[in-house]
């Protein structure tokens, strides 16, 4: 564990030598990427690419670019963050969230989270953008595992232990502050599950007796290391299908024509949390 910090804060000196210090760091996920671009208005850094950096683990699933980048995003100089490593791929949960930790011990104090999910409600279907409310974490592991109470410069300010306090992990605050940019945009509780199968329409009727709107294989954990190293954290879905039963099948390729198809949104959600913060 604190091998995993001491690496964290090695990164963020480089990340913050070549990109800069940022109060902002997205994590791109499956499909947001043109939503960038669409925002972009002046100056990129050159890219820094995941396996140049020791480590970073660079991301398998076609969709994830792996790199890290300076960005004018709606006037504000964003870390942007492309793609990530996912539990499934076989990555510990540390190098799940490693990018995260980097951008919050570089500076970030607010980290957006973005993925692609699958909805479990009808009136929520592909192409909709959801602010995240809260979270199920049924990957049945934390990134804070082994955290050691005596590791204080790992987080900002140094968290007493690792028994951190989730109970407004996706910031109130904030989201009340998106909703006043983006009226109509849903709230739902995502539940974040180890993949890479789908799931059963059993599991899905499950999710949904537990209080899930949304599931994805991703965003959990980091939700949760970005909290503990001290950043506020927002959370935003593409719902790209509708769960298992809701639908007839689901396969990725469809996923990644949904984001394709969704730029303009993912955009307007995405400038309305950059200006807020
Ligand atoms: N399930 C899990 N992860 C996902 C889904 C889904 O239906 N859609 C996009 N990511």
């Amino acid at each position: 564990m604190s091998a995993a910090f001491d690496r964290a804060r090695i990164d963020a000196r480089l990340v913050e030598t070549t990109l800069g210090r940022h109060r902002i760091a997205v994590v791109l996920g499956t499909g947001w990427s043109d939503a960038v671009t669409e925002l972009t208005g002046g100056s990129s850094s050159p890219k820094v690419r995941f396996c140049d950096i020791a480590g970073f683990t660079a991301p398998q699933v076609p969709g994830h670019a792996g790199t890290l980048q300076s960005v004018d995003v709606a006037g504000r100089d964003v870390l942007v963050v492309a793609g990530r490593t996912h539990l499934y791929e076989g990555s510990s949960p540390d190098a799940v969230v490693h990018a995260v930790r980097v951008a919050v011990l570089a500076g970030a104090e607010v980290v957006v989270i973005t993925n692609a999910a699958g909805s479990l409600r009808h009136e929520i279907g592909p192409g909709h953008v959801v602010a995240i409310s809260d979270q199920i974490n049924l990957t049945g592991c934390s990134p804070l595992t082994g955290w050691d109470p005596a590791d204080e410069s790992a987080t900002i300010p140094p968290a007493p232990s690792g028994f951190v306090d989730l109970t407004d992990l996706y910031t109130a605050d904030r989201r009340a502050a998106l909703q006043r940019r983006v009226p109509d945009l849903p709230e739902g509780v995502y539940a974040g599950v180890r993949g890479p199968q789908f799931e059963t329409p059993a599991e899905i009727r499950a999710l949904r007796t537990v209080g899930a709107d949304l599931v994805g294989m991703s965003t959990v954990l980091e939700g949760i290391a970005a909290a503990h190293a001290g950043a506020e954290v927002v959370g935003l879905s593409l719902v790209t299908n509708l769960a298992a039963g809701l639908t007839r099948s689901i396969d990725h390729d469809s996923i990644l024509e949904v984001g394709a198809q969704s730029t303009e949104r993912l955009a307007e959600a995405l400038e309305a949390v950059i200006l807020d913060g």
